[in-house]
C-alpha cells in the first residue's frame, strides 16, 4: 500500500535530500538560508505539504521518495543492513542514514561486485522474485578445466538437492586451464547457488563477482568499496522493468 509521507518536518526533508546532518540542516534553516513558498522558512520542525517548493540559498531542493545507489561490493563486507560485529555494505554509504535502505539480494562475505542498495521495497521484489527471471551473471575463476560438458551441465539444469535443480544456466568459458575464468548467468538466486553449481561439477569457486543484474552493468571505473548513484540511463533501464519508478 502507498505510504504517506507528508507532512513531513522541514529538517527531515533537507536531511533527507542529503543537504546536510539533521543538525547542519537545522543551522541553515535558523540562519534564514532556506525558503518555503518563497518565504524565509519559520523552523526546522515547520511542516512541508506536498508541492511546496523549498529552496537552500535560492535553489529548490526536490523531494525524491526513492534513492537508487550501485555499488561495487568489496569482499570482507557483509550484505546486511546492520550487524554488532561486522561491516556491512550500508555502512559502505555515508549517505544511508535515515533512509530505510535495503541491498537488492545477498552477495557472500567473500563476494564482489554489483550491489543495488535502495529505498524502493517494490523494485527489490521485482529484481528478486523467482517469477521475475532477472539474469544475474557473475564472472568466476574456477579450480579445473572448464569444459563442454559444463556448459551442457548448466544449460540443463544443475540438481543441488533432493528437492532443488537449478534453473537452466549460461555458462561462457574465458580462459580453460588449471584454473578456468567463467562467466555465469542465472535467473534465480538460492544461497549460495553459483558456488554449489560449480561444486557440483567439482570445479569449486576461487573468486566470485557479480558483474550484472538484469539491465545494471557493474561499471569498470567504479573500484570494489565505491559506489555512486544511478545515472539517468540506468533509471531508465529499471524503469523498462517497473514502469511507476
Ligand atoms: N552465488 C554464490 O554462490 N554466492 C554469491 O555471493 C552470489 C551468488
Amino acid at each position: 500500500m502507498e505510504q504517506h509521507i507528508f507532512p513531513m518536518r522541514l529538517d527531515k526533508y533537507l536531511a533527507d535530500m542529503s543537504v546536510g546532518t539533521r543538525k547542519e540542516v537545522k543551522k541553515m534553516i535558523r540562519s534564514g538560508r532556506v525558503a518555503v513558498d518563497d518565504s524565509p522558512a519559520a523552523a526546522p520542525e515547520q511542516k512541508i505539504t506536498e508541492g511546496m517548493k523549498v529552496c537552500l540559498d535560492g535553489q529548490p531542493v526536490i523531494y525524491q521518495r526513492y534513492v537508487y545507489y550501485l555499488l561495487n561490493k568489496p569482499a570482507g563486507i557483509l550484505t546486511a543492513t546492520r550487524d554488532r560485529h561486522k561491516k556491512t555494505v550500508l555502512d559502505l554509504l555515508d549517505e544511508a542514514a535515515g533512509k530505510n535502505l535495503s541491498p537488492c539480494g545477498r552477495l557472500d562475505l567473500d563476494t564482489e561486485g554489483l550491489l543495488l542498495i535502495t529505498n524502493n521495497g517494490q523494485l527489490i521484489h521485482r529484481l528478486l522474485s523467482p517469477a521475475g527471471h532477472v539474469a544475474k551473471t557473475y564472472y568466476a575463476r574456477i579450480r579445473g578445466r572448464a569444459d563442454e560438458e559444463d556448459i551442457r551441465r548448466f544449460a540443463a539444469g544443475i540438481k543441488l538437492a533432493e528437492d532443488f535443480t537449478a534453473m537452466p544456466a549460461q555458462l561462457l568459458i574465458r580462459r580453460a586451464d588449471a584454473i578456468s575464468e567463467v562467466e555465469v548467468t542465472i535467473y534465480e538466486g538460492k544461497f549460495h547457488q553459483v558456488k554449489n553449481m560449480f561444486e557440483a561439477v567439482g570445479k569449486p569457486v576461487l573468486y566470485l563477482r557479480r558483474i550484472s543484474m538484469g539491465p545494471l552493468k557493474l561499471p569498470d571505473d567504479l573500484a570494489p568499496g565505491c559506489w555512486r548513484p544511478l545515472n539517468e540511463q540506468e533509471m531508465a533501464d529499471l524503469a523498462l522493468l517497473q514502469p511507476q519508478l
